[in-house]
Order: C-alpha cells, then sequence, then structure tokens
C-alpha cells in the first residue's frame, strides 16, 4: 500500500498508472472506517485494478463546528485496515493540500432542488462542501469509477448530479448499506453512541421495516407519521425527518401508487448524536 500526503505526486503516480493502461477506483472517505467503508474498498477491487481510498475529514461539509471538533479521527487504525484489505494506495492529504486557495474560496454548484431537501435544509451548506471536496478529489485522483455507501442515500444522488454537472468520465457506484448483527447501519458516528443508545438506536431500521412493509397499504404521510412516533416511543429524543420520497428526485411522494423507485429516509437524533438512514421501499 503507498501512502500520498501530495496531491500533485498522487496525480502523477496515477496518470502513470494509467499510461500502462490501468482502471482506478476511488473511494473517498472521512476515516474513522467500519465494515461499510471495506465494504466499498472490496467494491473497488472487484471492479477496478487500482484502488485508492481518500481520508480527508472535510472542514467545509461541517455546517455545526461542534459536529467537526468531535469528529473521530482514527488515522492508525484505518490505514492498518486498508492495508489488511490490500488497498493499494492510501491518499491523506492536509487541508491545503485540498484547498490551496483557502477553505472560504467561493465555488457554487448548481444542485437544484437536491440541496434543500431532507438533510440539506437541516444542514444548510453541507452539500455544497461535500461537492467541493469530491470535485477536488475527482480531479486529483482521475479515476474511472468512484464508490459511495447508500447509506447517504441524498449525498449519492447529489454526487451523480455533480459527476453530470461537470461531464466526467466517472462511473458513480453505490454499496448496499452494511448493518450490525441488530440492523443498525454501519456509520463513523456510532463510536460516540453509549451502548444503551446503539441498542435504542436500532428503531431506526425497526421503522423503515415497517414502511416498506405497509407501503400501499397505508398513504405515505400516514407511515411517516407513525414512524415518527415510533421512533419517539423508543428512546429517539428528535426527529429531524421522516420522508417518504422519490428515490430519484427526492421529492415527496403524496400516493402510494407511483411507479417510480421510492426510498423511505430518515434522521433523528439519539444521546445528542444525529442519525440518518434509509430504505428502498419500492425498488
Ligand atoms: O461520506 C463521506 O464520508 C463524505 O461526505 C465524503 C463523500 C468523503 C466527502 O467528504
Amino acid at each position: 500500500m503507498i501512502l500520498y500526503k501530495k496531491a500533485e505526486s498522487v496525480t502523477e503516480y496515477l496518470i502513470e498508472q494509467k499510461k500502462l493502461g490501468k482502471t482506478i477506483g476511488l473511494v473517498p472517505t472521512m476515516g474513522a472506517l467500519h465494515e461499510g467503508h471495506l465494504s466499498l474498498i472490496e467494491l473497488s477491487k472487484q471492479n477496478c485494478d487500482i484502488t485508492v481510498c481518500s481520508i480527508f475529514v472535510n472542514p467545509t461539509q461541517f455546517n455545526d463546528p461542534k459536529d467537526f471538533e468531535k469528529y473521530p479521527v482514527t488515522v492508525p487504525n484505518d490505514l492498518h485496515l486498508l492495508e489488511a484489505k490490500k488497498c493499494d494506495v492510501v491518499f491523506l492529504p492536509s487541508v491545503s493540500e485540498i484547498y490551496p486557495g483557502g477553505v472560504k474560496a467561493v465555488k457554487h454548484y448548481d444542485l437544484s432542488d437536491l440541496e434543500n431537501l431532507l438533510e440539506g435544509k437541516y444542514r444548510p451548506g453541507h452539500f455544497q462542501g461535500v461537492c467541493k471536496v469530491v470535485d477536488r478529489l475527482l480531479n486529483i485522483v482521475k479515476p474511472d469509477k468512484t464508490f459511495l455507501g447508500q447509506k447517504d442515500y441524498q449525498q449519492c444522488m447529489v454526487i451523480q448530479r455533480l459527476i453530470n454537472l461537470l461531464e466526467l468520465p466517472i462511473e458513480l457506484v453505490l454499496g448496499n448499506t452494511i448493518r450490525e448483527a441488530k440492523g443498525l447501519a454501519m456509520s463513523s458516528r456510532n463510536s460516540r453512541l453509549g451502548q444503551d443508545d446503539k441498542q435504542k438506536a436500532t428503531a431506526i431500521y425497526s421503522a423503515l421495516n415497517y414502511i416498506k412493509e405497509h407501503y400501499g397499504e397505508k398513504l405515505p404521510a400516514q407511515l411517516e407519521e407513525d414512524a415518527a412516533r415510533f421512533l419517539k416511543s423508543h428512546g429517539f429524543d428528535a426527529v429531524d425527518y421522516v420522508s417518504i420520497v422519490n428515490g430519484t428526485t427526492l421529492k415527496p411522494v403524496n400516493e402510494s401508487n407511483s411507479n417510480n423507485k421510492i426510498v423511505a429516509l430518515i434522521a433523528a437524533f439519539i444521546g445528542g448524536i444525529r442519525l440518518i438512514d434509509n430504505m428502498v421501499v419500492k425498488p
């Protein structure tokens, strides 16, 4: 495994590999790696000749500075896990390497309604920050494919839009959400949950399963209400949203008879930690 800290050096190396006919897969991460990330590394290794994992806690995507400060940083362990998975290249840049013009440099992406709905409504500016860093990483690595976890469903839709906007010849491949034994979606934030809250947090998975099971029998608004009530009665302190939406536009669906892909998404707080999860209700 080769470790690069400088953008120029990793670009140079990967351009040489491309000249040799090798395909490149990028798994962008913010570190604190878990099974979800490692499954993306595996997916990339199955699809591409060279797998690059970037580890960078991106300051521009945190709308809450306290959340940024508390974000878990576990680089030695991350490197150990990546080595064990036989990841080929790790890119571990500094802030100035990613943002040579400073983090405040203005760049705006036209993400349409995608950036104001759901996460966008509760985390203003978040997706602009995600696009800034992903744009830069795609530019540095120039991958053939990039791999993202479906757990961050809206982020996947946003990055697909970014790729389309920039007309990049890159395929976005989505990896399945990896869950713990009782259904809690793997997330770097789970490490901040106490044992009791971690147990209670599985209610998100139950709520999503409930929606999937009853979709078509009850109106979406009723299912959303039932699920939010269930979360609150099972230990969640607050629910930002339970939304049943069109899987492409992420706009709410009002009737159960839509022919489109339907996804249910949840964001809720437990023990002061904000968790998100989703489930495809109708493919
Ligand atoms: O999903 C994440 O970990 C981040 O949002 C990403 C895509 C690595 C950009 O910082």
